[in-house]
């Protein structure tokens, strides 16, 4: 039967893709007041490391995308005001582990933790790190990457400074402008070096040129056209 096998291909790449990461040793340091983060042994403090983050969940519906919109259908009318948010989130879990296809919809209601920029596969990233493409506990979807369609709520996100981004910004373009300039002056260098060194050369071999026959003479200056 070549269902099972396609299933079991698909179950895998979710896996890889969405939950594997999301368990390996990344917690929120839960006392304090500034934003911390233990990744394995490294404290990682998020405005001066400069790392975005962001807590999100999601419902993968894989290939159905009539899912998706039944479920964004569903939780909608909760999302517009702040007082259902609580109502909202336990509707979002419970579709998560009724319909979604990532495991993390049965274990934790589709609660995929915190997790730094390039951990996810880039087109989700694309959408949890938008403040326009997912705003803070709205449910958005459908939402195509290459898992499938999701519905996606993001629940928390700390971007990274922005004063530090345009510092970062402003110094690399400042590089690659010195590097541009050097590497124009390098090559004028090295082009008064070749020509002064042709001239040598041409020099020399005019230097070296016997009073030779009518004959030879006219091939030299025939050389010389070059
Ligand atoms: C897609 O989901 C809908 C429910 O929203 C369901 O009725 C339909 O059978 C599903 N389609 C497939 C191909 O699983």
């Amino acid at each position: 039967m070549p269902v099972i096998p396609r299933y079991l291909i698909f179950l895998f790449q979710v896996v890889l893709a969405f939950c594997f990461i999301s368990f390996s040793g990344l917690h929120q340091s839960s006392s304090s007041s500034s934003f911390n983060f233990v990744q394995g042994k490294t404290k990682l403090n998020i405005k001066s490391s400069g790392i975005d983050m962001v807590h999100a969940s999601h419902i993968l519906c894989a290939s159905n995308r009539t899912l998706c919109e039944d479920i964004m259908e569903l939780l909608e009318p909760f999302a517009e005001d702040d007082l259902l948010r609580p109502k909202l989130e336990r509707g979002f879990e419970e579709l998560a582990r009724k319909f979604s296809r990532c495991p993390t919809g049965k274990r934790n209601g589709g609660d995929l933790g915190y997790f730094p920029r390039g951990e996810m596969t880039k087109d989700f990233d694309a959408i949890v790190f938008s403040e326009l493409a997912a705003p803070l506990h709205k449910p958005v979807g459908p939402h195509q990457t290459s898992n499938g369609f999701h519905v996606i709520m993001v629940h928390d996100r700390h971007l990274a400074d922005a004063e530090m981004r345009e510092q970062a910004r402003i110094a690399t373009e400042e590089a690659k402008k010195k590097r541009e300039e050097s590497f124009k002056r390098n090559m004028k260098k090295e082009q008064g070096k070749q020509e002064r060194k042709g001239a040598r050369a041409n020099a020399r071999q005019g230097e070296r040129r016997p009073p030779a026959s009518s004959k030879h003479r006219a091939a030299v200056g025939s050389h010389d056209e070059f």
